[in-house]
């Protein structure tokens, strides 16, 4: 049983503290701190009420290397769950390397002038994390995270090689807004206009932005979408480290009405990071989108349906094509029941709690910065069906996946 630190008293925030104080053997004392102490003090009620474990609050501005490492040396937890925004990941992971403790996140480190998500921030702190004997695990989430271990498992157990891989998320539930996201507005909008890319051979191809789409349609009559080819970060380690894809792409299902009024913010410069003057002050759009629009963390009381995310894997298998495709569904409403959070907040959390799992347990605790597809999937696996988020593998007839070569 280990102690524990969660920065961040977001959406996934929260799962994260209800899932981990679920879990009295694996983790000890759970503090949970954040920018706003009082959000973090209304999750440890909520996880109080819920679970019956107290947890301990704390603020702090993670931006602050010195103030986290003190805040690391008062606490002393084994781990720290970092689901704050992708801007802080290097802070945390200096302030993890003075203070002597391990690192884990949801999402690759992004500079806040510059909307690129990339790993070679994160990587460049390999030797640092090797000789101090810590561990960083990176992007412990549903995508990244669950969808490279969902990778990793049919590798091991279904082909020999693989060579195309198609990420495919659908978010099939609706909030009942006009515009809303389901994760960090600012985040998720810089995500979404950014150029997409997608790895074709041996390099990534840049195309424009939502400019490929095609219908989806999933198991389990959760409803056929249309889906948009986009660049996620889980691209850039699968590639990595299984250099036998020759193609990996990636896409999300957007509503129309999603769509429309994200040209509309687009066109009238509200999705803009550059700074404005306003009255006198400086301010970015964006930043002022996101405080104008539903809080994501607050959605979970009117989401209904369905998620469904997923991996279709095409390789071969003693000689043989084979296709293979490997989805979690997940259902808003129980994840409000269960922790008062919508499906992506909680479909993020869990695997956050399982990554962090895995290294209070030792199955992935060895010193460095890993990817998830880096380690044995199995345990990881296991966990998925036993903490809320079941798995379901199927083959499908080669050739009509839906997903060209
Ligand atoms: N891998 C995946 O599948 C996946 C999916 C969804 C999201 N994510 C990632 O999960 C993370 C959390 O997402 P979310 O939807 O929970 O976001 P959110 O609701 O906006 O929560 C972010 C939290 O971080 C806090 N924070 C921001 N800057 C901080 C700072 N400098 N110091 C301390 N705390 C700070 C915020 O504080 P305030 O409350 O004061 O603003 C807020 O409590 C993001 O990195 C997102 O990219 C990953």
């Amino acid at each position: 049983m280990k102690d524990i630190l969660i920065i961040g008293a977001g959406g996934v925030g929260s799962v994260v503290a209800h899932k981990c104080a679920m879990l009295g053997d694996t983790f000890g004392k759970i503090t949970l701190a954040s920018r706003t102490k009082s959000k973090c003090d209304a999750i440890a009620e909520s996880v109080k009420s819920r679970v019956g474990k107290e947890i301990a609050t704390a603020a702090i501005d993670a931006d602050d290397v010195a103030a986290t490492v003190a805040l690391l040396r008062e606490v002393k937890p084994f781990l720290l769950i970092n689901v704050a925004l992708p801007y802080q990941d290097l802070s945390l992971m200096d302030a993890c390397l003075e203070a002597g403790v391990h690192y884990l996140d949801t999402a690759n480190y992004e500079p806040p002038n510059e909307a690129k998500f990339e790993y070679h921030w994160q990587w460049a702190y390999q030797e640092k994390f090797a000789n101090t004997g810590l561990c960083a695990l990176l992007g412990s989430g549903f995508d990244p995270g669950t969808t490279n271990v969902f990778t990793a498992y049919v590798l091991k157990h279904h082909f020999d090689e693989i060579h195309y891989l198609d990420i495919v998320d659908v978010n099939g539930g609706d909030h009942g807004k006009a515009f809303a996201t389901n994760f960090n507005p600012e985040i998720n909008i810089r995500e979404v206009t950014a150029p997409c890319r997608h790895w074709q051979k041996d390099k990534f191809v840049e195309t424009p932005a939502m400019s490929r789409h095609q219908p989806f349609t999933c198991p389990e009559e959760v409803g056929t979408f249309e889906i948009y080819r986009m660049y996620h970060e889980e691209l850039e380690s699968l590639t990595k480290h299984i250099p036998t894809l020759r193609k990996a792409q990636f896409w999300m299902s957007f509503s129309q009405n999603y769509l429309k009024h994200l040209e509309v913010l687009q066109n009238v410069g509200m999705t803009s990071i550059t700074p404005i003057e306003y009255n006198g002050q400086s301010i970015v759009p964006l930043q002022f989108l996101k405080a104008v629009l539903p809080d994501p963390g607050d959605l979970g009381k009117s989401t209904q349906g369905r998620t469904c995310i997923g991996c279709i894997v095409r390789g071969v298998k003693d000689g043989q094509d084979k296709a293979i495709y490997i989805y979690n569904i997940c259902n808003h409403e129980d994840c409000f029941e269960e922790v008062g959070s919508q499906a992506i907040s909680y479909t993020t959390g869990v695997p956050a709690m399982i990554g962090a799992k895995m290294l209070v347990e030792g199955h992935w605790l060895k010193p460095g910065v890993w990817n998830m597809e880096q380690n044995d999937p199995d345990p990881f696996m296991d966990d998925l069906n036993k903490h809320g988020l079941p798995w379901e593998i199927v083959e499908l007839p080669v050739g009509e996946t839906g997903f060209e070569d």
